[in-house]
């Protein structure tokens, strides 16, 4: 009897708990006891113990693909409360591509959209129409990546969105910014292309080249969520929202940066650091490709190592840092480099940087990628073991860090995931599996905007948060 009774009080405690949970997640944060000069006081909880940098702020999600989806989930892993929006029956059309798992949401959409809610809407029916402007209401910032003019398409114009709200953020991602092509729908690679980088990665006797580093989508989520708490903090002393844009092709070309530099200095004379430069080939008006150079003052490049014969990752990066010269001079068995006036300045090193890393080779070579890091960091030698991306996935350091990180997912299983790579002290990122499509429709109705179970039932019957039945799609 007492037994049951204990079992009865856990239960009720339990319950209690799980409602106390509910209630805190539609609260903003209690206002902080304040200092002489009006600052909050410091907090008296452990670091880690007092909520995340974003806590309080609600993100209106109306992303898809994976720019805008990058940076939601950024300010997701820093603590808002992001409400992904989807169209009923379809959602973001990533839950169908590259699908690996039959019947689950595939790993392009589940590693791009941890820790959202999610509900469907369809933003053009009346009854969804009423449910967003709802959440304009009650969010802090709507974030988009839509291809030019839908946003405005679905009635959702800055004047309507700062009439409901003028507090909100309008963040969006775009292709292009204002100009001849800022109608065009742009892709990863459109944008590594228009952004400077293609024309400058790759072999020089090769075509232009995109890099695997997703620099068009996950770059410029990444300057967008750097805009969004800029204007978040803005907003703290004027009191009103912004438009914040990010567009591809400025995103990729800041991430290129020094290739605009280096298209300067060419005007001025060859690009003394580039092989190319060393190997007496003239230089045309534009910033060629340089292959593996380091895009520095330092000359670097990839080098075979043990095994390559076999594995193509067998390689390492390589620089002949100018103040461990004498260091290298000294591993790959060439002590009097360090005093031969043909190699003993980073001048007269130029012009023969080929052969020097050929030489360099020799002894890479002998070695393996993981064992040449070890040798060359015990003397300060600068060099990166190219590590695939099987390495990577294993990397016990990563996963201890909670950059590699595993996620149990309802249809998947478990799957690996790339955490959140931002890590701050007071503010610790936790990975929470992606939502299934419209798994948070209800709760946010009710609990978010307070929808009475009658108003719940009309917007259902309407149809605006489900699917078009077949026969109605077909006519
Ligand atoms: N309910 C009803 N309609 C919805 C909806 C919802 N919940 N969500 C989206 N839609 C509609 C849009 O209103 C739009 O309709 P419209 O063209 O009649 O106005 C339509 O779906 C398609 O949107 P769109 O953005 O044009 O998708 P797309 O698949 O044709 O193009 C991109 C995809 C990525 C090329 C395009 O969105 C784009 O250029 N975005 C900006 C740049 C970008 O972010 N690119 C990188 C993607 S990783």
């Amino acid at each position: 009897m007492a037994v049951r009774k204990k079992a009865r009080k856990a239960k009720a405690k339990t319950k209690a708990a799980s409602r106390k949970v509910v209630k805190l997640k539609s609260k903003k944060p209690a206002a902080r006891a304040k200092t002489g000069n009006g600052l909050p006081r410091p907090s008296t909880k452990s670091y880690g113990q007092d909520g995340k940098a974003l806590t309080g702020v609600r993100i209106l999600d109306f992303t898809h693909v994976q720019s805008g989806p990058t940076c939601t989930q950024l300010l997701a892993w820093l603590g808002a409360d992001v409400i992904k929006v989807e169209r009923p029956g379809v959602g973001d059309i990533t839950r169908g591509q590259l699908v690996d798992v039959k019947g689950a949401d595939s790993l392009y959409f589940t590693m791009l959209n941890h820790n959202k809610r999610s509900i469907t809407i369809d933003s053009k029916h009346p009854q969804g129409k009423r449910v967003l402007d709802e959440l304009i209401k009650v969010c802090d910032v709507l974030v988009e990546n839509f291809a030019p003019g839908a946003l405005d398409r679905m009635g959702l114009t800055w004047d309507h969105i700062h009439k409901l709200n003028p507090r909100m953020i309008v963040a969006s991602v775009k292709g292009f910014g204002p100009g001849p092509y800022e109608d065009c729908k742009v892709y990863e690679n459109v944008a590594q292309c228009a952004g400077g980088s293609a024309s400058t990665t790759g072999f020089r006797e090769g075509p232009p080249l995109v890099t695997g580093a997703q620099i068009g989508d996950s770059g410029t989520g990444l300057h967008l969520a750097l805009g969004i708490v800029s204007a978040l903090y803005q907003r703290n002393r004027t009191g009103r929202g912004q438009k914040v844009l990010a567009a591809m092709q400025d995103g990729v070309l800041n991430l290129c940066r020094v290739k605009l530099r280096d298209q300067q200095r060419i005007e001025k004379g060859p690009l003394t650091e580039y092989s190319q430069y060393g190997e007496g080939i003239p230089f045309g008006s534009a910033v060629p490709r340089a292959g593996n150079d380091s895009g520095g003052g330092q000359p670097g490049w990839i080098l075979k190592c043990k095994g390559w014969e076999t594995d193509p990752d067998a390689y390492i990066y390589f620089i002949t840092q100018a103040p461990v010269w004498e260091e290298i001079c000294e591993l790959i068995g060439e002590p009097t480099w360090k005093t031969d006036p043909e190699y003993a300045t980073p001048r007269a090193r130029l012009p023969k940087l080929k052969a020097i890393f050929a030489r360099i080779e020799q002894w890479t070579m002998t070695k393996t990628k993981f064992e040449v890091m070890e040798i060359c960091n015990k003397v300060d030698i600068p060099v990166g073991p190219i590590l695939s991306m099987k390495e990577i996935a294993e990397e016990p350091s990563l996963r201890k860090t909670g950059t590699v990180v595993e996620v149990d997912h309802p249809t998947r299983g478990k799957y690996l995931t790339v955490g959140n790579p931002i890590k701050m002290s007071d503010s610790i990122s936790d990975v929470k599996r992606s939502p299934l499509l419209g798994e948070h429709t209800d709760e946010i109705l009710s609990e978010v905007l307070k929808f009475s179970s009658k108003d719940i039932g009309e917007i259902k019957n309407s149809g605006a948060l489900s699917a078009p039945k077949k026969e109605e799609k077909a006519a």
